[in-house]
This record gives C-alpha cells, structure tokens and sequence, in this order.
C-alpha cells in the first residue's frame, strides 16, 4: 500500500514537473527561479535567465525557443546586470514584477501604479510578457477575449521594448500617459544595456519615423503619406504592397505608432537595431539554412541619411556631383554644397509676379518638425492657407489616395529632401513667380493667343526660321562657353568647358553597355567608360523623358564648374549632339563619395 502511494506520489511529481518545464504563466504563489523558464503556449518563446559569451553577468529575457541561434528579442533587466544566478523572478501583491537576490535584495522591478487584484503573469505568443489580473478570466468563461485586451494588462514588455520590434509590436506614443515606445541598440553584443543608437516616431503634428545617433537625427522616414513613408523608394511602394509584411501608422487622438504584421504566421522576421553598424536590419529567419537573412536595412546609402546635402537640394548616390540644387535654387556657398541652396530668384512675400509655387514631382517630404496639417482641407485651401503666412514655405496633400486629400504645410527652410520616385506625391514649393508653373501657364496662354490671332501659315514658317537659327546658335556656342561668377569680386568671367563627340563617348562606353552602367540617377543613367588615352570617365547622359531641360543642364554645368576648384568632383566636359545631352566627369571609385560628403 506505502509503495502504491509512493509511486503514486512519484507519477503525480514528474507529471508536476513535466507540465511544469513548459509552463505559460506564474501566479503570486510561484516564483521563476535562475535556471527554469515559461513558454508561450505555442512554443514560440521562451522567458528565462541568459548569459552573453564571456561576460557572467545574467539578464532576464525573451528569446526564440525553437530557433538554434539564440536570438535575445527582449532584456528586462538591461541597465541593471545580475552578478550571479541565484536571483528569481517574483509578482508582488501590487501587480509589480521584481528580480530578487538570495539576500532578498530587489535587483529590479517594474512599477504599474494600476490596482492589481492577484495578479498573474504570462508569456503570450506574440512574445509579449504581460501581467494582469487573474479573477476576470475566472468570472465570465471567456478567455479568448479577455486574455489578450490590451486594456486590461497591468503591465506589458511591448510597452518597454529593447533593441527589437517584433510584429504586432507599437512603436510611438500613447497620449493620454505619455508613454513612448522606443527601439534602442544594445551597447554591443555582450552588453544588452542601451547604446545610442534609437528608433522611435516624433510627437510632431505629423509625425515621422527617425532613427537618433545620440540626440541626432540619422535617418528620417519622411512622413506617412496615406500609402507609405513618403521617404520609401520608388513610385510602386514595394514597401506597402509587400505580400509578406503589412506596416501601418495609426495616428489618432489616443495614440500614434507604427507597427508592422506578417501575413504568413510560418515565416518568423524581426526589425533589429545594430549599434555596430549604426543600421536597423530587418531579418527574416531561413529555417532550411539555420540562418537569419538580412532582408532590409536603413539607411540604406548616404542619401538615406538625415540631410546630407542642406536645404532645397536633391542626392543622388550614383550622380556626381552626389548633392544638386533643385529646379529655381542655386548653391548657398560656392565653396560647397554642404551647406545647402537657396532660391536664384529673390522671393518676397504676398508681392504679385514675385510670389508662386512651383510643383515638384517625387520628393521626400522635407522634415515635419516645422510643419502644420488640417487633414480636411482640399489642395486649393492649403495652397490659400500657406500663401497666407510669410513663413510658409511648401505645401502638400497630407495624403496622396486617390485625388489627394488633406493639408501639409511647411516652414522655414526646407531640408532633407531627396528624388524617391518618378511620378506621385507632389510638393509645391515658394519661389519666385517667374519660377513657377503658373508663369509657364500663362506663356502657354499667351501663345495660344498669338496663334489664333496670326495665320497659322505665317506662324509655321516663321517656327521653321526660327526653329533652325536656334538649332543652330545652340550647337555653336550656348552650352561651350560657362559664365562663372568670381566669389570675391563677383567679376564674370568665361570658363571653357570642352566639347566632346558622341562617337568618342560611343566609343569610350561600348555604346553605352549595360556592363559599363554605374547606376540610375534621378535624370538619366550613369556609366563608366575609358577615353582613347586612357583617362577613367563618368558619363552621365540625361534621359530625353527626365525634365532636365536646356536650362537645368547649364546649371549643372555651372555648379560643377563651381565646385571644380575644390577638387570635389571634376567635370571634364559635355556633349550635345542631336537628341543626346551627356556630361562628362573624373571617375570617381564609389567609396570616395563617403569623403565627398562627410570628409
Ligand atoms: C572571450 O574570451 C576569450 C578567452 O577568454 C578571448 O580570447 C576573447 O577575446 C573574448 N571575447 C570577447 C568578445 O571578449
Ligand atoms: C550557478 O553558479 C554556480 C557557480 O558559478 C554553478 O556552480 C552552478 O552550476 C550554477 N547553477 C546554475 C543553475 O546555473
Ligand atoms: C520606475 O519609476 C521611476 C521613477 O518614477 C523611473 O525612473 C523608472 O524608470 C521606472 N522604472 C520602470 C521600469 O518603469
Ligand atoms: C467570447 O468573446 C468573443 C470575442 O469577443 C465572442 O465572439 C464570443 O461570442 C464570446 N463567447 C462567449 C461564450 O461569451
Ligand atoms: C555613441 O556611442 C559610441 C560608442 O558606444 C561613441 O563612439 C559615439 O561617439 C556615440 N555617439 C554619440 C552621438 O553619442
Ligand atoms: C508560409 O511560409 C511557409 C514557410 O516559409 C511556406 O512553406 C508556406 O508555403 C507559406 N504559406 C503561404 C500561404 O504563403
Ligand atoms: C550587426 O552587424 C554586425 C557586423 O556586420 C554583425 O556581425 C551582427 O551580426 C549584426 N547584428 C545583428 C543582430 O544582425
Ligand atoms: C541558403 O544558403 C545557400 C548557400 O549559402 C543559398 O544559396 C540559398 O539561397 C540560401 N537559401 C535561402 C532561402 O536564402
Ligand atoms: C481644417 O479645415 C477645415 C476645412 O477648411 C476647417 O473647417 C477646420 O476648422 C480646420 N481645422 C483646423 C484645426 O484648423
Ligand atoms: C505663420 O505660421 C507660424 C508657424 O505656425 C506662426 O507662428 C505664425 O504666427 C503664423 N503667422 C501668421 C501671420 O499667421
């Protein structure tokens, strides 16, 4: 009989233990000692104590439990290091979670202010560790709807996250407390406390996602523009219509946050900061590899970092010179572009002819910080609203759907703009009328005039004269000959810029080889080729489809004449011949646009 209970004694503690080793939840009466871990109820993650290569200091945290390569997506204690591995995981009475030591020291604690009545804790398995009461689920049978309400957590690991944003995750803020859900880079990879490297949205009127180095912004999003990022490249937003990942933004008057889903709940990826590299990665885990797989990465190049070039300039990582003015703007300094540009043509407020806007096609948002938005004005409003106050300086449907909808306004300079797309989200900018479309209308308008007034046969024969006298003076001396003006004196005086052939460039390029393309510029393509005598070159040869016309090929020309004498980047000529128009520069290796910009 004493042996039958005795086995029956044994059956009930290993059936005990066996249920105990993949647990979900803790209650007040239980602790969760070093050594022993909770798991979500689909196995998916898993709560304990680790330790990191060399370093014996313990941290309390989340990893993946069926992925070999231990990946730490959580760290409760990250500032606060464990000198040994008897400390145990408690809940108190108040609904707080506390790491004590032997001597019952308290290494660290939550602190939720919200009245707890016997609290539990659980591993979800969305990776979230939440604490809440126990008693509601008892009350009304229905577990399914109580246990992952938000509302009722009285404390929750998502709203503290590490250096990971695991799907389902929020990133920003929640209004009514405050509370601010960052992203931040472990020191490095045996140190999980916070480095400064950081992940979060601005609490602006229209918010952004950036990414801090220290207090300094390193990467700015752009603003959500109703379908993506506005900084997102390409016009197809391969961004939002990814079949794997949905990303939304949700800003209201309770909350603004980012977070992202999978559609697929088999793939396992996660967005994690690298304090090494200074890059957030986005990593999708390969199970036939045992890998992870670096999926995207931010930034991505130089131009994906906060305001390479100053105001009013677009960058282009594979043009050089890397960092060009806008349409209508001129470099500030003609020493460098660093400094960003400003209008060509002076600007003054509410003055009829010197007063406009002019639309630009593609570009980032420039930087929210100073900015206003009324998400029910039309386009028409806005542009009323922001002509009204000297201070503004652009103007933009808030969100992009459809016909467009909504008001964003800009103040001050604008900065860290760049060409993302081709065609979509339109951004008009203050300049002088002369600059603006409106000017181009009214040309339009006025010639229309003429032409119903005079004979369309005299019109046509006198295009034809005229057509062919310019063709003429363009070739002959238009685009040879560079105006550049003197710094100190401002004294003009003619630069010659050498006028290659087409064929030379045929020749240098292998007719223009795909081989030989160093990339896609925002006006054309780019390629290497090599000069008869051997000289490495850069040809860029603008599309006829890119807008760059006559004009803004001068000013190119004129600006890397200007930068010239700095030894930046060295235009070596052009070349205009029938439809082609193609500028020739020194060969630069790609690394050396790194020193262009930062050196
Ligand atoms: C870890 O310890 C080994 C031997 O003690 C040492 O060679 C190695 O450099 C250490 N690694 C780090 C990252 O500290
Ligand atoms: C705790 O640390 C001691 C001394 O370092 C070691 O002997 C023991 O195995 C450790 N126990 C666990 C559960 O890791
Ligand atoms: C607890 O509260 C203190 C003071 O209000 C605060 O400094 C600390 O960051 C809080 N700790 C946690 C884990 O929230
Ligand atoms: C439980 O909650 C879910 C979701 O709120 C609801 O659809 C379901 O009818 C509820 N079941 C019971 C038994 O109340
Ligand atoms: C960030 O930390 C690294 C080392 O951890 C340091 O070299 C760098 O200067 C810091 N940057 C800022 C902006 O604080
Ligand atoms: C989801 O992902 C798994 C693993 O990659 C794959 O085997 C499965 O076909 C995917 N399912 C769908 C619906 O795409
Ligand atoms: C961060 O970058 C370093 C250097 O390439 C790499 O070794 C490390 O695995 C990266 N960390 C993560 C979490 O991807
Ligand atoms: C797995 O690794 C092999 C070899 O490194 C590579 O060719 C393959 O593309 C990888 N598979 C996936 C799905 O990334
Ligand atoms: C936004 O614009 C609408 C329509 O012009 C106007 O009625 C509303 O008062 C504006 N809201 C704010 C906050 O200015
Ligand atoms: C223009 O806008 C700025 C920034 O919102 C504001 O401070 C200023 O008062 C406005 N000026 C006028 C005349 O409305």
């Amino acid at each position: 009989m004493t042996i039958f209970t005795l086995i029956l004694a044994i059956a009930n503690l290993l059936l005990f233990l066996s249920k105990a080793s993949s647990i979900d939840t803790l209650t007040l009466s239980q602790s969760l000692p070093d050594g022993t871990t909770l798991v979500s109820k689909d196995e998916t993650f898993e709560l304990g104590f680790f330790s990191l290569r060399n370093s014996t200091n313990r941290y309390l945290g989340i990893w993946f439990k069926n992925i070999p390569v231990k990946t730490v997506v959580w760290v409760a204690n990250r500032d606060y290091p464990l000198k040994d591995n008897s400390t145990k995981l408690i809940i108190t009475n108040d609904g707080n979670l506390v790491l004590l030591t032997k001597n019952n020291k308290v290494q660290w604690s939550t602190n939720t202010t919200t009245k707890a009545s016997r609290p539990i804790l659980q591993l979800l398995n969305t990776g979230n560790l939440v604490l809440r009461n126990d008693n509601e689920d008892n009350k009304n049978n229905n577990k399914s709807s109580n246990n992952n309400n938000e509302d009722r957590f009285l404390w929750q690991s998502f709203d503290y996250p590490s250096d990971t944003l695991l799907p389902g995750m929020k990133l920003g803020w929640y209004r009514k407390t405050g509370l601010n859900r960052r992203v931040i880079a472990w020191k490095n990879w045996d140190d999980p406390s916070p480095g400064n490297f950081s992940w979060g949205i601005t609490f602006d009127s229209n918010p952004e996602m950036v990414l801090w180095k220290g207090s300094f912004k390193y990467h700015r999003s752009g603003p959500w523009n109703g379908i993506r990022f506005s900084g997102a490249f390409g016009g197809s937003n391969r961004l939002s219509t990814h079949p794997l990942f949905v990303y939304k933004l949700i800003n209201n008057d309770d909350e603004v946050y980012y977070s992202y889903s999978l559609t697929n709940k088999s793939v396992i990826s996660i967005v994690v900061m690298n304090q090494t590299l200074l890059r957030r990665q986005r990593n999708i885990w390969i199970p036939e590899n045992g890998t992870w797989r670096l999926f995207q990465t931010a930034p991505r190049d130089i131009c994906d970092t906060y305001n390479p070039c100053g105001s009013y300039a677009n960058c282009m990582v594979d043009s050089s010179p890397v960092c060009q003015c806008l349409e209508g703007f001129k470099p500030k300094s003609l020493d460098t572009m660093e400094q960003g540009c400003v209008r060509s043509e002076p600007w003054s407020c509410k003055v009829e002819g010197r007063d406009g806007f002019r639309k630009f096609v593609g570009l980032k948002f420039p930087d929210t910080t100073h900015s206003w938005i009324n998400k029910s004005m039309t386009l028409e409003e806005c542009k009323v609203k922001c002509w009204e106050n000297c201070s503004c300086t652009a103007y933009a449907n808030l969100d992009i759907r459809g016909a467009g909808s909504g008001c964003s306004i800009w103040f001050g300079d604008l900065i860290d703009l760049k060409v993302v797309s081709q065609s979509g989200q339109y951004l008009y900018i203050r300049m002088a009328d002369s600059q603006t479309d409106a000017k181009d209308a009214h040309k339009k308008k006025e010639l229309l005039l003429i032409g119903t007034i005079v004979p369309p046969i005299v019109l046509v024969i006198l295009l034809a004269i005229f057509y062919s006298y310019k063709r003429k003076r363009k070739y002959e001396e238009e685009n040879v000959s560079v105006v550049k003006k003197d710094e100190a004196g401002g004294q003009e005086h003619s630069m010659e810029l050498p006028l290659f052939d087409l064929a030379t460039l045929v020749n240098a390029t292998n007719n223009f080889s795909t081989d030989n393309k160093l990339g896609q510029g925002g006006f054309g393509p780019v390629y290497k080729g090599v000069l008869a005598g051997g000289q490495e070159i850069a040809v860029k040869r603008l599309s006829r489809s890119s807008g760059q016309g006559l004009t803004e090929f001068k000013n190119e020309v004129i600006l890397c004449a200007k930068l010239q004498h700095r030894n930046l980047v060295k235009v070596l000529g052009c070349c205009i011949e029938e439809e082609e128009k193609m500028l020739l520069y020194e060969y630069m290796p790609n690394k050396s646009l790194d020193s262009f910009l930062f050196g």
